[in-house]
């Protein structure tokens, strides 16, 4: 009884199969028992509720949650909360920034990579062709490798591919004290056109923003090295999809790795599936592990809750 009557109430607001929102509800409530957890609030819980935890939530389910006071997002990108006019400006979100889920996004960019440098991809093909032929073998040392943003992905994925003898480059919106020494940092407009015209594999770490909404267009595509290959393991926002096929189509980007689009799940019609020079995954790249988020969830709710400062807060004004 005095417990209920001191508990955080928190709504588990998820745009996500039953299932998977019931295995969410259970790695929450392993991870704070304390507080009240809710996934389809009554209207009088409804009113209790001062925290959601959401996962890319539909527009407008935050809605009937009058005293809401600050909204914990289960994934990294938030672009669908910021645009969402039912969201109060001044409620503060905090993003995910979980090592795990930066763990997978680097074993996701090292399988890209290796298999680009070392022609696998190519080989699948060959052995759906039941062809037998061999392509010249390239040592990482010999590839360059370009990160777009040096953020909590961008940053783990570059120092693991430099550790593991690729010539990398990161580029971010401004200079970062925290990049490792191995990889080249870079900034502003002259210095991506530079890094683009010198580099194989261009991955894409970038937040979705107004300023890279479309950023990978047609000026951006022709600005790469030919042939070279463009890995988009962040936001499908950043592409404009027609300019990307057509320089597939061309062979100007010799080979693109997709897990994110425009629209997702990808249409069952769109040219991507079949195009012999894209491999594609279903968004899962880096998935949000319930065991370890929640516990990170857990320690924000508790920092909240005896006053301390929420960590990774969403800045408006960066828009990520
Ligand atoms: P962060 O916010 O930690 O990092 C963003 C990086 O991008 C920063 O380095 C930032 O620069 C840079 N950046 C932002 N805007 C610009 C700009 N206009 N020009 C140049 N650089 C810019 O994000 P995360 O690393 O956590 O996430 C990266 C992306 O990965 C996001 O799109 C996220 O949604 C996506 N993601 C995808 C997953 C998947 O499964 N496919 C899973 C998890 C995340 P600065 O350092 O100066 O701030
Ligand atoms: C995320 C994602 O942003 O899964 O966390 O894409």
């Amino acid at each position: 009884m005095k417990m209920e009557k001191t508990a955080v109430h928190v709504a588990l607001v998820a745009n996500l199969p039953e299932p998977e929102q019931l295995d969410w509800l259970h790695a929450l409530r392993a991870a704070l028992p304390e507080a009240a957890w809710h996934l389809t609030p009554s209207p009088e819980e409804a009113h209790r509720i001062e925290i959601a935890v959401v996962a890319n939530p539909k527009p407008g389910a935050l809605a009937g949650l009058p005293r809401l006071r600050w909204i914990q997002s289960l994934w990294a990108g938030v672009e669908g909360l910021l645009a969402d006019p039912t969201v109060p400006s001044t409620l503060p979100i905090v993003r995910m920034v979980d090592p795990s889920l930066a763990a997978a996004m680097v074993e996701t960019a090292l399988w890209a990579v290796l298999s680009l440098q070392r022609d696998f991809f190519a080989y699948a093909q060959l052995q759906r062709d039941g062809m037998w032929r061999k392509f010249p073998q390239r040592r990482a040392d010999e590839i360059s490798v370009a990160v777009l943003g040096l953020g909590h992905m961008g940053r783990g994925v570059a120092e693991r591919l430099a550790a593991q003898g690729y010539i990398v480059s990161g580029w971010s919106r401004m200079a970062r004290a925290d990049v490792p020494p191995s990889v080249r940092a870079v900034t502003g407009d002259d210095a991506l056109h530079a890094l683009l015209s010198r580099s194989d594999i261009v991955i894409d770490l970038l937040p979705l923003t107004p300023a890279t909404r479309g950023l990978l267009d047609a000026r951006f595509f022709a600005a790469m090295r030919p042939g070279a290959a463009f890995v988009n393991l962040a936001r499908g926002g950043h592409v404009v999809d027609d300019d990307l096929l057509a320089a597939l189509d061309s062979g100007q980007v010799g080979h693109a790795v997709l897990d994110v689009f425009n629209e997702e799940p990808l249409p069952p019609a769109h040219r991507y599936w079949s195009h012999p020079r894209a491999t594609l995954l279903p968004h899962v790249a880096a998935r949000t592990d319930p065991t370890t988020a929640s516990r990170i969830v857990a320690d924000n709710i508790r920092a909240w809750r005896d006053g301390r400062p929420l960590a990774h807060l969403v800045d408006r004004t960066r828009g990520y």
